[in-house]
C-alpha cells in the first residue's frame, strides 16, 4: 500500500545512494554471455530513447517560457539532475568531462611506459593544472610527453583551454581560484560504459594488425601474444590509414611516406614528437574489447 504522504520520508538521496545498485548488476550482467548482455544493451537502448524524447518534451516546454528557462537552470545544477540529462545526452559534456576524455585518450600510452596523468584542478577560464604520475613523473622526457601528448589531446577536446601547467608534488594549488575536480557525470566515469566488442584475439594476427570499423571509427588492432594495443587508423603524419603498411618486428611502416610505429606503444619511430592515438582495449574471454570515447 503506498506510504501516506504525510508520513513520507523527507530524506532526499544523493546521487552515490541512487547508483549505488548499478555497480553490482553491471557487473553480473558482463558475466553473462553475448546474446544476453546484447538484449539488456538493447533493453537499456530503448529505456534511455523513451526517457530521453520525454526529457526533451519537458526541456522544450521549460524554454519557451524565461521563467522556465531559470528554473531549468537551476535544476541542471542538481547533481541528479545533471547526472541523468548528462547521460541521455541532453546536456553537452562539461569542460571538466572534455579534459578527462582527453586524459583517458593517452593514459593507455603513458601506462605503457609505466606512467600516468591526472588531472588536478581547473582554473578558468582557460587554465587546467594537471600531474604526470609514475614514471612519467620526473622524466627527462616529461615535457615533451606533456606538450606533445596530454597538451594535444586537451586541446583537440577543449579548444578553450590556452594554458596547462604542470604540477609538481602531491599536493594541489589552493590559492581558492581552482574548481575541483568533482563534477563529471558519474555514468561518464564507469569503467564499464563504452566497451565494445571489436574483434576475436585469435583473429588479430600475432605481431601483426587488423583493422575494424567500430561505431564510425577506423581503428587498428595489435597483438604480441596476449597483449593487445588499439589505436586510431590514421597515421600522425597526414592522417592516412595505415592498415595496409608493412609490418615487422612489431612495426609497421605507413605505406604513404614511410612513418614508422612502435605497435606496442604507438610511439612514432621517424618523427618522435607525434604518436598514433591510443584507445583504451581490454580483451574479456577470448573477446576484444575497445572503449569508445563518447
Ligand atoms: S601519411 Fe603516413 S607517412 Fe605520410
Amino acid at each position: 500500500m503506498p506510504e501516506p504522504l504525510a508520513q513520507r520520508s523527507t530524506v532526499v538521496p544523493t546521487l552515490p545512494s541512487l547508483l549505488a545498485p548499478f555497480e553490482p548488476l553491471e557487473t553480473a550482467v558482463e558475466s553473462w554471455d553475448d546474446s544476453h548482455r546484447a538484449t539488456v544493451a538493447a533493453l537499456r537502448q530503448a529505456t534511455d530513447q523513451l526517457h530521453k524524447e520525454a526529457f526533451a518534451r519537458l526541456i522544450r516546454a521549460f524554454k519557451a517560457d524565461p521563467a522556465g528557462l531559470e528554473i531549468l537552470k537551476h535544476l541542471a545544477g542538481d547533481e541528479v539532475v545533471y547526472a541523468v540529462l548528462r547521460h541521455l545526452e541532453l546536456i553537452k559534456p562539461s569542460l571538466q568531462e572534455r579534459i578527462e576524455s582527453a586524459l583517458a585518450s593517452v593514459r593507455p600510452l603513458l601506462q605503457g611506459h609505466g606512467g600516468n596523468v591526472e588531472l588536478i584542478s581547473i582554473e578558468l577560464p582557460d587554465t587546467v593544472h594537471i600531474r604526470l604520475l609514475g614514471a612519467c613523473d620526473g622524466c627527462p622526457s616529461s615535457n615533451l610527453t606533456l606538450t606533445e601528448g596530454i597538451e594535444t589531446a586537451i586541446r583537440s577536446h577543449c579548444p578553450e583551454i590556452l594554458t596547462i601547467k604542470k604540477i609538481a608534488g602531491a599536493h594541489p594549488p589552493s590559492n581558492g581560484h581552482h574548481q575541483p575536480a568533482a563534477l563529471i557525470s558519474p555514468f561518464s566515469l564507469s569503467r564499464e560504459q563504452g566497451w565494445e566488442a571489436a574483434a576475436e584475439l585469435a583473429d588479430i594476427p600475432d605481431r601483426g594488425l587488423k583493422a575494424v570499423e567500430l561505431q564510425g571509427h577506423s581503428l587498428l588492432l595489435s597483438r604480441q601474444a596476449h597483449q593487445v594495443t588499439c589505436f586510431h587508423n590514421a597515421c600522425a603524419h597526414m592522417g592516412m590509414p595505415l592498415d595496409m603498411g608493412q609490418i615487422a618486428e612489431g612495426i609497421v611502416t605507413c605505406p604513404y611516406h614511410g612513418f614508422q610505429y612502435d605497435l606496442t606503444s604507438g610511439e612514432c619511430l621517424t618523427a618522435p614528437e607525434v604518436q598514433l592515438v591510443p584507445l583504451p582495449v581490454r580483451v574479456t574471454g577470448t573477446t576484444v574489447e575497445v572503449q569508445i570515447p563518447r
